[in-house]
């Protein structure tokens, strides 16, 4: 082990550059005008893999196609017991960087400043996965034998719902389904100093809403105060389904809701927290959430109702005297284990429905959804990789739930009926999906230590 930890130390330098290069890439997924950029940076990444020693393909979906990289077969004599498999899971595609004027430096021009690299995707998700392909480099180009064997699965539609991915697990299943579980590196991490292992993510179900008004835009002076403005009745629609507690108003909606236990609770109170400089660090001039929770736990542990874009009437320079024709919102809510995103979906536009007034027309488009995922921290692969945790930052780890979505961790479960380890190496200071986003290199570092030392740990443990 030695070899490869000074392996991954030496080379830090040359690690950098090449996230650097793989951050250059404005791969994101969701804008067409980015689909040349989102191939040229897989094809970078396989030529990458390569490099290291992996044999890896690239594999057309109906999508962004995905990298799928092996280590060498490993030949096993005669008595010994078979070798444990493990994927990883990580994805190349990252959010539109807009707005651009609030960059600092240019989001797919990364640089290093006060000891982390920026760039959007450099957290979430390219830093993160790559310190785990550069720990396998450390075996590969060392002779080091690695204690497992790993196939890494890189995607490109993590960020608008991993469309394609449920049918590439299916393809793949044979290869796939003898893995002994996956790891995903793609979650926090509350600070430098404390390593965490995450055991439950939200899940999420997304719907658009247009409220249709008059046939057109029309004069407010001449037309106001006879027909419904849909700009307000859409707001009025909102604002009932949360009430000033914070909690959602739609019937059934916290219905198969567990408790949080004393463990989760006690496990949330460890991580620390400053309310006062969370306010400040969020830039709000008072915190709000569902009364009776912490805010860490009303952002992981509790469902939620978002209105993530709200648009209506004239948005250009000065006034526009109009009543609009339409106004329409994009919706998430965040879902915990045992929500299912369809039966949400029917009780949100039941809801909307029901509250709609007849003054307009009520249109809605359903988007994405999926599961939320919950795992026992107790198993003996979490165990291992508290160890590997421990080790490598040095400092005790955490149990964590977490409040962002990994849609195609439910999958694994569900097609490959694989349990993953969630160790991720996110800050929540890193920016991620905002302006500034940026990876700390001591935490990739250590992330990549993490990595191999958790292929020890795991080629030791058996699964509970
Ligand atoms: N890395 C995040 C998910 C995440 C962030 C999990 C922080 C736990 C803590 C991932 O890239 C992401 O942003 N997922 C999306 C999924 C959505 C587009 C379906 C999310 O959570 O919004
Ligand atoms: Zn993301």
């Amino acid at each position: 082990m030695d070899a490869v930890l000074n392996y991954l130390e030496q080379h830090q330098k040359r690690f950098v550059a090449e996230l650097a290069e793989y951050v250059r890439f404005a791969s994101v997924s969701a804008q067409t005008a980015h689909n040349g950029d989102m191939s040229r940076c897989a094809t970078w990444l396989v030529k990458h893999c390569q490099q290291i020693g992996l044999r890896a393909r690239l594999c057309p979906t109906a999508g962004h196609p995905v990298v799928l990289a092996s280590t060498p077969p490993v030949s096993r004599r005669r008595g010994q017991p078979s070798r444990r498999h493990f994927m990883v899971y990580g994805h190349y595609d990252v959010q539109p960087p807009e707005p651009f004027e609030l960059w600092q430096t240019p989001p797919f021009e990364p640089v290093v400043r006060n000891g982390a690299l920026f760039g959007r995707g450099a957290s979430d998700n390219k830093g993160q996965h790559f310190a785990h392909l550069k720990a396998v480099e450390a075996f590969l180009k060392t002779g080091q034998p690695l204690p497992v064997d790993l196939t890494f699965v890189i995607e490109g539609e993590e960020e608008v719902g991993s469309r394609s991915l449920e049918a590439f697990l299916k393809a793949h299943r044979s290869l796939l389904s003898r893995c002994d579980g996956v790891v995903v590196s793609d979650t926090g991490m509350p600070g430098p100093r404390h390593p965490a292992l995450t055991y439950a993510l939200r899940g999420i179900v997304g719907l658009e809403i247009i409220v249709h008004g008059p046939s057109r835009d029309l004069h407010s002076g001449i037309f106001g105060g006879s027909v419904e403005n849909p700009a307000m009745a859409l707001c009025q629609l909102l604002a009932k389904v949360r009430d000033a507690q914070g909690r959602i108003t739609i019937p059934g909606f916290y219905d198969p809701v567990l408790p949080l236990s004393k463990f989760e609770r006690e496990q949330l109170a460890r991580v620390p927290f400053d309310a006062e400089r969370y306010r400040r660090f969020l830039g709000v001039p008072r915190l709000f959430g569902e009364c009776g929770f912490t805010p860490n736990e009303q952002r992981t542990a509790r469902p939620t109702f978002e209105i993530n874009g709200l648009t209506s009437g004239y948005q250009g320079e000065g006034s526009k005297t109009i009543v609009p024709a339409w106004a329409r919102a994009k919706i998430t809510a965040r879902l915990v284990p045992r929500q299912r995103p369809e039966r949400v979906l029917k009780k949100i536009c039941a809801f909307l429905k029901k509250h709609c007034p007849p003054t307009v027309r009520l249109e809605i488009r359903n988007g994405h959804g999926s599961d939320a995922y919950y795992v026992s921290p107790r198993s003996a692969d979490a165990q291992a990789a508290l160890r590997a945790l421990r080790e490598a930052f040095e400092a005790e780890p955490l149990l964590l739930r977490e409040g962002g979505s990994i849609p195609i961790v439910h999958q694994f479960k569900k097609v490959l009926g694989l349990d993953t380890l969630l160790v991720g190496l996110a800050l929540p200071d890193d920016n991620a999906h905002s302006p500034n986003e940026k990876f700390d290199l001591d935490v990739f570092a250590r992330g990549q230590r993490m990595s191999a030392l958790l292929w020890r740990e795991l080629a030791n443990g058996r699964r509970s």
